[in-house]
C-alpha cells in the first residue's frame, strides 16, 4: 500500500479538511433546534474546508489547474494537470445531521482521472486509488462485489431534486430496476456512492446531472477496484454529460440493459 508523492498530498489535504468539516457537523446538531437553522452555518464550513484543499494542493503543486466546486476555474502554468475538488458532498445530509458525505480531491492529467480520494471523515474512511495501484479503503485493498445474479443486487442512484429535469428518466429507470433486483439505495453522496460500488457494498450505481467534482474521485476507484464506469449516455464523455452509470464486472450488462433500456 504505497501511494505517489501526489496520492499523499491529497489524504493530507483531505484529512486537513476532514477535521474541519467533524468539528463543524458536531455543530450542526445544536444548530438543527434554531430558527435560522444551520444553513449559513454549513455554507461557511463548506467554503473553509475548500480553502484549506486549495492551500495545500497548491501549495505542493503550484503549476497545477483547479476545478473546484465552491471556488471554480483556475488555469495552471502546467496545462496538463488539473485538481478536481468537491469539499463537501452529500451537503443536505451534513445539514440535517446525517453522517454520510465527504471529501472528495481528483487528479487529472491530459483529460485522464489519475488518482482520487474519497474521505468518509465521519466514520473514518479513506477511499483512495491510483492507475495501476488498485483501491483502497484505509489500508484494506478494494475489490467489487462478485454478484453474478441481478435478483442479488443492490444498485444505488441519486433522484434528482428541486427543478432538476431528468426526474421523470430516473423514475422510469427505477420502474424498470426495482422489480428486478434485490434494491435499489439513495444515500445523497454521488462521491461515495461510487466509492460503495468500489468497496463492494454496491453492485452498481447511476446518476444523471452531477458535476466533474461529484464524480472524478469515484471513478478512478471504480476501476482500480475492477469496475466498469462508462457514461450514462454510451460513447459520451463522463465528466462532460454528468450522466454515469457503473457496476461490478458480472452485472453490468443487464443493470445497463434495465437503465438504458436498451
Ligand atoms: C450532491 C450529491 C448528491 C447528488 C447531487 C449532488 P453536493 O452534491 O453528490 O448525491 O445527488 O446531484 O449535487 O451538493 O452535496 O456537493
Ligand atoms: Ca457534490
Ligand atoms: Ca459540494
Amino acid at each position: 500500500m504505497q501511494g505517489s508523492a501526489n496520492l499523499n498530498l491529497m489524504i493530507k489535504a483531505a484529512r486537513k479538511a476532514g477535521r474541519s468539516l467533524v468539528k463543524d457537523f458536531r455543530e450542526v446538531e445544536n444548530l438543527q433546534v434554531s430558527s435560522k437553522g444551520p444553513g449559513d452555518f454549513v455554507s461557511k464550513a463548506d467554503t473553509e474546508a475548500e480553502r484549506i484543499i486549495k492551500e495545500e494542493l497548491l501549495g505542493g503543486r503550484p503549476t497545477y489547474g483547479w476545478l473546484g466546486e465552491e471556488t471554480g476555474t483556475g488555469a495552471g502554468a502546467d496545462p496538463t494537470r488539473r485538481w478536481i475538488v468537491d469539499p463537501l458532498d452529500g451537503t443536505t445530509n451534513f445539514l440535517h445531521g446525517m453522517p454520510h458525505w465527504a471529501v472528495s480531491i481528483a487528479l487529472e492529467h491530459k483529460g485522464e482521472i489519475v488518482s482520487g480520494v474519497v474521505f468518509d471523515a465521519a466514520k473514518d474512511e479513506m477511499y483512495w486509488a491510483e492507475k495501476g495501484a488498485g483501491a483502497w479503503m484505509n489500508d484494506r485493498r478494494l475489490r467489487v462485489s462478485g454478484r453474478r445474479q441481478m435478483v442479488d443486487g443492490v444498485f444505488a442512484t441519486g433522484i434528482p431534486f428541486g427543478a432538476k429535469k431528468t426526474l421523470p428518466a430516473t423514475l422510469g429507470d427505477l420502474a424498470r430496476l426495482m422489480p428486478t433486483c434485490a434494491g435499489v439505495r439513495r444515500w445523497g453522496a454521488a462521491s461515495l456512492d461510487l466509492a460503495y460500488v468500489a468497496a463492494g457494498r454496491y453492485d452498481g450505481y447511476w446518476e444523471r446531472e452531477l458535476q466533474p467534482w461529484d464524480m472524478a474521485a469515484g471513478i478512478v476507484l471504480v476501476r482500480e477496484a475492477g469496475g466498469i464506469v462508462q457514461a450514462l449516455g454510451e460513447g459520451d464523455d463522463i465528466l462532460a454529460s454528468g450522466a454515469v452509470i457503473c457496476g461490478n464486472d458480472g452485472l453490468f450488462e443487464p443493470f445497463c440493459k434495465a437503465i438504458r433500456n436498451t
